[in-house]
């Protein structure tokens, strides 16, 4: 007997006919009890439909009661990811980088600063040397650092009396023991701060200067323009900028120790917008009182809180005056804190609990940790979350602290845990040879008294971890290296497009849109077995390569 089927005509109208959608929705994923805890891993969000370019995609999310960035992304404060540098290219490309506090309280100040005063195409921090310094360290600056363009100033330093300039040519013939003072060139061609890009760049053309320094009214030096650079210049509509300043944004991490405050009012005078609470575990006292006392003392600072992982520790933050809540425990990819500590909660599932309590205050979450590809963030963002942080992920970007090495024939750089002994030890004593301006400095050029300030100050990354007042430093974090990325310039432009590409699939045009539509039970999801997690990667090849981006 032949079958019998359906109108083709009416597959939609008969969809209707079926209770639920395809799929489970995020309830069901979630049950803890049926599944357990999940990791970004155990799932996958199912396709809709598409009827609009990947191009259309608005990536715009809230990360903290007031701050809204155009895209979700966000590096960690560690001392292996986020300094002035990186935190400058993320603002400039669309998020934000916190700058990590395992350092003296006046340099975190300083890289704040470094943000704030940031203008395309101007470099505020650039290297300086006073007239009695020698041809050999400005040959030691272009072999480090690949240029030899360097102002002079009486005090060696950005702000002193501008003097002279050095250049290659100035320094080409002489003998490498040669004062600058004798080789350096003082018929200057300089510009008033102030000024824009426009101006300089056309100062610039006519004086035919490799660089242009630019200077107050009393002549002394505030920052300096690069022809290069100005070649090179390029625009970032997505940049994370205050509204009404039009100045980047600037987040740093602190601790909750009484000398966090001293810190974080050096850091308010640099002009920081966001502060982060920096603790593995964030429901303390501690931290209770810090947030209360920030939000009575600074008002206008948004401040994060965490880290937090159930809806418990949540609510003790948000009561306390949280704006924005940093959720992980464990997922960190150099962390053993679920290994050592046996405390700790799968990531996709912290996020999803928390989100889901903070959101009824207004409290947007960030998920922190085990970030690993562009597929990990859109579903920390279907589940709840308004960015992502990421350490690991941004590590072997140029723009992350340090220099690259080789280590068994691949070029990386160092990535350690804060809570890895040699980030602990490391936040003790600062080493006489330790860098200023990118150059290092001899021993003795600071005084005492300011060192042991820095000495008692660095200790952070020991406070995160509660350890400080312990015998025994026990380690949550290890120490290890990553392979080089890149530039932060090009990889964060791949996860803002893959994002797009991933809301396409799904349908969705926006952050708002794909939240909403996991609420209102619309977009689904499917857990993933072992097998399908298999099936889900490259197999069956016998060889190939991973190309992520071109
Ligand atoms: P990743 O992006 O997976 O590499 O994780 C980065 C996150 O790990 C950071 O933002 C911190 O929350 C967390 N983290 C940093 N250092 C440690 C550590 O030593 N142990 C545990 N977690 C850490």
């Amino acid at each position: 007997m032949a079958q019998k089927y359906l109108d083709p005509s009416t597959a939609l109208e008969h969809l209707k006919s079926y209770p639920t959608r395809d799929g489970l929705s995020v309830e069901e994923l979630m049950d803890e009890r049926l599944h357990g805890g999940l990791t970004y891993n155990d799932f996958l969000m199912l396709p809709g439909k598409i009827d609009f370019g990947a191009q259309e995609v608005i990536t715009e999310t809230r990360i903290t009661r007031n701050v809204v960035l155009k895209t979700p992304f966000l590096s960690s404060p560690m001392d292996t990811v986020t300094e002035g540098e990186m935190a400058i290219s993320m603002a400039l490309l669309g998020g934000i980088g916190v700058i990590h506090h395992n350092q003296s309280p006046a340099a975190q100040a300083a890289m704040v600063r470094a943000v704030k005063r940031h203008e395309n195409g101007f470099i505020n921090d650039p290297v300086v040397f006073s007239p009695t310094h020698l041809v050999e360290d400005v040959l030691d600056v272009k072999e480090r650092l690949g240029f030899s363009g360097i102002p002079i100033t009486d005090t060696g330093s950005l702000g002193g009396k501008l003097l002279g300039i050095v250049t290659n040519r100035d320094v080409q013939f002489a003998s490498p023991a040669t004062p600058l003072s004798e080789v350096m060139t003082t018929d200057l061609v300089t510009a008033p701060e102030g000024i824009t890009l426009l101006e300089a760049n056309e100062i610039l053309r006519v004086s035919k200067k490799g660089k242009l320094p630019l200077v107050d009214k009393t002549g002394r030096l505030t920052s300096l323009l690069a022809r290069s650079d100005l070649l090179k210049n390029q625009t970032y509509p997505l940049a994370s900028k205050r509204p009404e300043s039009k100045q980047l944004y600037a987040a740093a991490a602190i601790g909750t120790r009484p000398h966090d405050r001293d810190r974080l009012a050096l850091l308010v005078e640099a002009g920081l917008d966001i502060v982060v609470l920096d603790s593995s575990q964030g429901n303390s006292i501690f931290q209770v009182e810090m947030i209360r006392w920030i939000k009575a003392t600074y008002p206008k600072v948004e401040v994060i809180a965490g880290n937090v992982v159930t809806r418990e520790q949540a609510a003790s933050l948000i009561a306390a005056g949280a704006d924005g809540l940093r959720v992980g425990m464990g997922s960190g990819s150099i962390c053993i804190t679920q290994e050592v500590m046996a405390v700790g909660r799968p990531q996709a599932t912290a996020v999803y609990a928390v989100a889901q309590f903070a959101s009824q205050f207004g409290v947007p979450v960030i998920a922190d940790g085990g970030i690993g590809n562009v597929g990990h963030i859109v579903k920390a963002l279907a589940l709840g979350a308004g960015a992502v942080m990421m350490g690991g992920l941004l590590a072997g970007t140029t723009e992350a602290p340090g220099e690259y090495f080789y280590h068994e024939g691949k070029r990386v750089k160092a990535y350690r845990g804060m809570g890895s002994i040699e980030a602990m030890e490391q936040g003790k004593p600062v080493p006489p040879s330790a860098k200023v301006n990118g150059v290092n400095q001899k021993p003795g050029h600071k005084d005492s008294n300011r060192q042991k300030k820095e000495q008692i100050h660095a200790n952070a990354a020991t406070a995160r971890y509660f350890s400080e007042s312990s015998a025994v430093k026990v380690a949550q974090g290890v120490s290890g290296d990553v392979q080089d990325k890149g530039s932060v310039k090009a990889f964060l432009p791949y996860l803002y497009a893959g994002l797009q590409h991933s809301f396409q699939d799904m349908g969705i045009k926006s952050v708002d849109e794909l939240q909403s539509g996991v609420k209102a039970g619309s977009v689904r999801f499917e857990l993933r077995t072992a097998s399908a997690q298999v099936e889900g990667g490259v197999h069956g090849l016998n060889s190939y390569t991973k190309r992520l981006y071109a």
